[in-house]
């Protein structure tokens, strides 16, 4: 990689982290898609997974390094000959391909998890990136944990491996423990001793544990990091990763303190995070920064009242600069095909012939019960209608009855395979007993986690957007619904919970890796 030293490269890990994180698994249709969207956001680096992990993993990796063309694809390995070999065979017929490994620098993580010698753990990361390097010149390495590891050795493993050919080292804070006066001044340690640092990329990967990611990252760029590792959404392992919108917008609002720049389209921000949240069902808290629903919207008077004056008076950034636009209405009853194709082009959807007459047809319905078809409700649309892949469980009919004087009762009809079944649930409530009615038909019973019900949109007649998580063994699954009919949307999403269930029965890690 060339070096240009204002540029940050940003290296998405949203389906390899993200997905690693509780509710946030993909399928691989699923990751394809959101690969796509990674790529038209111009992440430089897409970290597509752990091809090692499984033979799912494996897969989606490969398609998405057959397909993603400008953005670079890495498959992540630990630093033996079996991963790397694996994560290669999955990413080499990527236009750009990445191999990263990794092994753990800290004495913790030696004594107690690999129970090696600092001398072998060296070694094993030299023969790694050797390795890696014979099959391809863009190699990244991490020593896990580096933040709690002992300076000098990490010292020591920086500068072996970036010998051994490795352009990029990363520097991960795995437990989230580092703040960043501590982690900027490690980064500038490793500046001032690695002596063999030459073209090398320094990289950032922080966890959020004490919601310092973000701020640790800046801090590490502050001191020459020029590559962040993040996700949409800060989606992660536990408390999530740095947000990917987060520090970009930080670095383009605040130019003047860091004179750095990305590739980002930031325009393509909301959309990203939406599809996201769209796949996983997995909701951004109002209050998020920069996507979350509350992130541009003024409730103080005075505040309302310097914005009428002067924008700039209480906005740091445009909401159209992460591509939320001013005007959300777009469709209604009396759309035509023409200009719901339109639309869909001016959100950035292309769509063939026969899609778009399926959406279109949905339009019709959903307007028949809804005044105004907002961009949300076309994405709610676009995703259970195109993206979604081949399901086993799908609803035919649904049929409610509940008040406080009746026991509430679903009776429905679903299609399971090739089979369509019918049969009835009672329960506390509506959804109760719709619930029931689906376990009876389809014969399961997976513990129910989280039911969570959002409007997609305002108004009384706003698409319920339901999410329903459901456990199996250490393993969870979130299916998602929308529907104008909270009661039907609820349906959906616990449908849609099970297929998605059907899929992680197949690809359930068969090599089981800690990480974070
Ligand atoms: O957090 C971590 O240490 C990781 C590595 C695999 C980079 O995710
Ligand atoms: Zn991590």
């Amino acid at each position: 990689m060339k070096k240009d030293k204002n540029r940050v490269y940003i290296f998405d890990t949203s389906l390899r982290d993200g997905e690693q994180s509780p509710g946030n698994s993909m399928n691989t249709e699923e990751k394809l898609i959101l690969a796509r969207q990674l790529e038209k956001l111009g992440v430089d680096i897409i970290e597509a997974g752990f091809p090692i992990a499984s033979d799912g993993d494996f897969d989606a990796v490969r398609q998405i390094a057959r397909e993603i063309k400008k953005s670079q694809v890495a498959g992540l390995a630990r630093a033996n000959k079996q991963d790397i070999d694996r994560a290669w065979q999955a990413i080499k017929h990527a236009a750009k391909p990445r191999i990263h490994t990794f092994i753990s620098s800290s004495d913790i993580h030696l004594k107690y998890q690999l129970k090696k010698s600092r001398e072998q753990v060296l070694k094993e990361a030299i023969a790694a990136v050797k390795l890696a390097c014979s099959y391809t010149d863009n190699v990244e390495f991490s020593p896990m944990d580096a933040t709690r590891s002992d300076k000098d050795y990490l010292v020591e493993m920086v500068s072996a491996v970036i010998d051994a050919g490795a352009a990029t080292v990363n520097i991960p804070d795995t437990v989230g423990y580092t703040i960043p006066e501590e982690f900027g001044n490690l980064i500038a340690y490793l500046f001032a001793h690695v002596k063999n640092m030459g073209n090398t990329i320094i990289s950032a990967h922080c966890h959020n544990d004490l919601g310092l990611a973000v701020a640790n990252s800046l801090a590490a760029i502050r001191n020459g990091a020029r590559q962040v590792e993040c996700t949409i959404n800060g989606i992660g392992e536990r408390a999530g990763n740095t947000a990917m919108e987060e520090i970009v917008m930080a670095l383009a609002t605040r130019k003047d303190m860091y004179g750095l720049y990305t590739k980002i389209k930031t325009e393509q921000i909301y959309k990203s995070s939406r599809l996201l949240t769209q796949i996983t069902g997995i909701p951004v808290q109002p209050n998020k920064a920069i996507v979350g629903a509350n992130a541009f919207a003024h409730e103080s008077g005075i505040h309302q009242d310097g914005l009428i004056k002067e924008k700039i008076t209480y906005e740091i950034m445009t909401p159209q600069s992460v591509g939320i636009s001013d005007t959300h209405i777009v469709l209604g009853k009396h759309s035509g095909r023409n200009a719901i194709s339109h639309h869909l082009k001016k959100m950035g959807y292309t769509l063939n012939e026969e899609q778009i007459n399926r959406v279109a047809a949905k339009v019709k319905g959903l307007a028949d019960v809804k005044k105004d078809i907002y961009d949300e409700d076309l994405e709610a649309i676009l995703y259970e209608e195109i993206y979604r892949g081949e399901d086993k469980y799908n609803l035919v009919y649904l049929n409610v009855v509940s008040g406080n004087v009746a026991i509430p009762t679903a009776t429905m009809e679903m299609q399971v395979g090739k089979e369509v079944m019918r049969d009835a649930g009672f329960g506390n409530g509506p959804v109760d007993a719709t619930f029931a009615a689906i376990r009876n038909i389809t014969k399961t019973n997976y513990p129910l986690l989280k039911y969570a019900v959002n409007a997609i949109t305002g108004g009384a007649d706003a698409q319920g957007e339901v999410a329903v998580q459901l456990k199996y063994n250490e393993h969870s699954v979130v299916g998602r619904g929308a529907h104008p009919d909270v009661i039907v949307a609820s349906a959906k999403a616990y449908i849609n919970a099970l297929n998605r269930l059907e899929f992680l029965k197949d690809s359930v890690k068969k090599v089981k890796v800690e990480l974070s």
